[in-house]
């Protein structure tokens, strides 16, 4: 099985930055693409603190810190990934757009590339269904933010290769995490169950249940949960999460998995949670006591 020497993410926003991260300080050389120059901008200046805070915590020394920063290079070049043994999509939560993409990096990837997607409810099938490759192309599902979290979703596709899946765990295994292992459906293991409770938070906090406060104190205090329903809401986008939300709807078909108006009507507002500094909770404040 071939050892994973280069990497290309394409989106570097709060998860490609992330998990670019992840494999420059794994000693794998790594290009980040972006088609937005100041999404590129804020992802460099996002990984060099992150990795300068890791330094200061003395979790990793001076010298691999300056060698990770030295294995990233930044574009909004495509064509750069044509030597890329791995490329790990996490571009926006959207399967036309993201099938486009897809069928871009078939033609530019070298024929033994993997192609991941880092999507949280995409059907993987049907992405690999647009390339020439489709036994090379995988779900490799990071949580947020990718370099704290210990969890990779890996999610195979109707013709994923053991090869593929064993050259992803490894990978995901490299980057020290735990992976586990879900069939192509919705929302595959970790949103199926995750992303339903978020969007009853928001039907508690819709139909005038309770405020958001005590909706995520009961869930925090009353499920020891880290943090509640809307605060992890914000956190994850308001935007990812309505997209998720859509793909479960459609895909399952079932009215229980139909987005709560009040979260349509948040994204329609351009309330994306933290990334925005608005949400479901307003960050421009001091932050909530929950
Ligand atoms: P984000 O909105 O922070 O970043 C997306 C980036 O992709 C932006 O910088 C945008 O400019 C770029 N982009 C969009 N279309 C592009 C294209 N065609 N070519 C190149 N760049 C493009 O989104 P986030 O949160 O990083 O999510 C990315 C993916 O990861 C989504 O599929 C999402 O479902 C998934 N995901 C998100 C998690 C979260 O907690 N936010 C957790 C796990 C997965």
């Amino acid at each position: 099985m071939a050892d994973t020497k280069s990497m290309g993410v394409v989106g570097s926003g709060q998860m490609g930055s992330g998990i670019a991260q992840l494999g420059a300080v794994h000693g794998i050389d790594v290009w980040l693409i972006d088609s937005d120059p100041d999404a590129l901008a804020r992802a460099s200046k996002s990984i060099s603190s992150s990795i300068q805070r890791l330094v200061s915590k003395a979790q990793l020394s001076q010298a691999a810190g300056t060698s990770a920063l030295g294995r990233l290079r930044f574009t909004t070049n495509l064509e750069e990934l044509c030597s890329a043994d791995v490329i790990i999509e996490a571009i926006v939560e959207s399967e036309d757009v993201k099938k486009k993409l897809f069928l871009e990096l078939d033609k530019i990837a070298k024929r033994s590339a993997i192609l991941a997607s880092n999507t949280s409810s995409i059907s993987i099938t049907r992405l690999a269904s647009v390339t020439s490759r489709p036994r090379q192309v995988i779900g490799m599902h990071f949580m947020n933010p990718p370099p704290i979290m210990k969890l990779v979703e890996i999610v195979r596709g109707a013709d994923t290769s053991d090869e593929t899946f064993n050259v992803t765990k490894a990978l995901a295994e490299r980057f020290g995490k735990t992976v586990i292992c879900s069939q192509d459906y919705s929302g595959f293991i970790v949103n199926r169950i995750l992303m339903p409770m978020i969007n009853e938070a928001f039907f508690t906090l819709f139909t005038g249940i309770a405020t958001k406060e005590d909706i995520d104190t009961g869930m925090k205090l009353g499920t020891n949960h880290p943090m509640g329903p809307l605060q992890l809401a914000d956190f994850i986008g308001l935007d990812v999460c309505l997209s998720i939300m859509k793909v479960l709807h459609a895909g399952l078909g079932d009215s229980k998995y139909a987005p709560c108006p009040l979260l349509v009507q948040y994204v329609d507002a351009g309330r994306l949670g933290r990334k925005r500094g608005i949400g479901v909770y307003d960050y421009s404040k001091p932050s909530p006591r929950l």
